[in-house]
């Protein structure tokens, strides 16, 4: 797909205001759109300029916690208020009228963007939703085994152990190596515990606690065959890393759009391959549509509209930059500091280095340190903001740079590492 489709589907009733407009003095995405490329990667400059027009962050602390959900850049923020306003203003009026006509097109260029078919893909309110609109779809039934990883979100897993008390279903869980030396490592994982009643695999294809990108691919490669449904929970790869959610080979993947691909809150993508949308039953009563129809599973209620009107707007941004240059610059800013905490003694960094397992996100701990201390401290001393995430056995600090992160705030990250470890 042609992802530099720059502006595109910007025009939607009263939200129309095209980005451009924000500020009279303020450079345009279409003044920078030529200058983004794979060149730049380490042109601190380039992005200092970068961010001094594109992001409105404050200067008192240094945000490296950016994998809750993504800061919107000024013009997708600005057009985000524009919406709040004209929706308010045009009220139910809008709603009656105009706005299935805007959100189908916003879906349709959603959809080009994932590189997906508009009648595979069903906007809701976050990646959770999503996922348990897949998840809670399938029919399950007592005594199907399913396999998840001790390193997938919490909020999955709690559904599948929800499905475990009301349908029986077994739940197995695996150890996914930490620093995998193969993929080859990580499927082993896996077909020690697949069995025939095997019914489901979920994979997070970036894992939100070291930022290990799995290689799903592969895994739905190896199972699907079995007649093994894969699940994807691509809440952090989506727009961060440049894949084609098709390609991943699975039939069900969610996706949130807050995060990398910089939305308002509240806004997240189901991919429901076409063959198997009559698989999946309802999670939100719906009797008018037909079995093969996405729209049978969107009966979810009132949606934020501002929010889903600023889709485009998130779109175009990503679109300008272009995912690719995105993802050589969030794995060089990782690189950058991982690189460097790796020397320092006493600090183990828990994230793979090899750029095809990590990208923006990874994470460390101290030997002999707890980590709560270790992020008050940070923040304390240097005024750095991380977070602590728990891994099965351990608990690490999570680092996650964001575009308008610049390499001098994370030399003020390892000079704090330094003085604490
Ligand atoms: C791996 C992973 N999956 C799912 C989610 C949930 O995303 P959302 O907030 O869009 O529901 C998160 C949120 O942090 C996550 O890290």
């Amino acid at each position: 797909m042609d992802r530099r489709k720059v502006l595109k589907g910007l025009g939607f009733g009263f939200a129309t205001l095209p980005f451009i407009q924000v500020k009279a003095t303020q450079p345009t995405l279409k003044d920078y759109s030529s200058y983004f490329t794979t060149d730049q990667t380490t042109d601190e400059k380039f992005w200092k300029k970068f961010r001094k027009d594109f992001y409105d962050v404050p200067d008192d602390f240094i945000n490296l916690e950016n994998g809750y959900f993504g800061v919107q850049p000024i013009p997708v923020y600005k057009a985000y208020l524009q919406n709040i306003e004209q929706v308010n203003v045009n009220s139910s009026r809008y709603l009656r009228t105009d706005y299935s006509k805007d959100f189908t097109e916003i879906k349709s260029g959603l959809s080009d963007f994932a590189c997906i078919d508009a009648g595979e893909a069903l906007i809701t309110r976050n990646a959770t939703e999503a996922l348990n609109i897949a998840i809670q779809g399938l029919d399950w039934q007592k005594g199907d085994e399913v396999i998840l990883s001790g390193q997938d979100y919490f909020s999955m897993i709690e559904t599948f152990e929800m499905l475990e008390k009301q349908k029986g279903i077994i739940v197995r869980r695996i150890d996914l190596p930490l620093l995998p030396e193969s993929d080859e490592e990580i499927i082993k994982q896996y077909e020690a515990a697949v069995s025939s009643n095997t019914r489901c695999i979920l994979l997070t294809h970036m894992i939100h606690l070291t930022g290990q990108i799995l290689p799903v691919k592969k895994i739905a490669d190896r199972f699907k065959p079995q007649g093994i449904d894969i699940i994807v929970d691509a809440a952090h790869s989506f727009a961060q890393i440049d894949f084609n959610l098709k390609d991943l080979g699975a039939d069900f993947v969610g996706v949130t759009l807050h995060k990398w691909f910089g939305n308002p809150l509240g806004a997240g993508l189901l991919y429901v391959n076409k063959t198997r949308i009559k698989d999946l039953s309802p999670l939100f009563g719906d009797s008018g549509a037909d079995a093969d129809d996405i729209k049978k599973l969107d009966h979810f209620g009132t949606l934020s509209v501002p929010t889903i009107l600023t889709i485009p707007n998130a779109q175009a941004f990503n679109e300008t930059i272009t995912i690719p240059v995105k993802e050589k610059r969030l794995r060089y800013l990782q690189n950058y500091w991982t690189s460097r905490a790796k020397e320092i003694p006493n600090v183990m960094v828990t994230t793979p280095y090899d750029p095809a397992r990590s990208c923006a996100i990874a994470s460390f701990k101290i030997e002999g340190m707890q980590t709560k201390d270790v992020i008050q401290q940070l923040y304390d001393k240097k005024k750095v903001f991380t977070v602590i995430r728990y891994l099965p056995d351990q608990e690490v600090v999570r680092v996650t740079p964001s575009l308008y992160n610049l390499t001098e705030e994370l030399d003020v990250l390892i000079d704090g590492i330094k003085s604490i470890a």
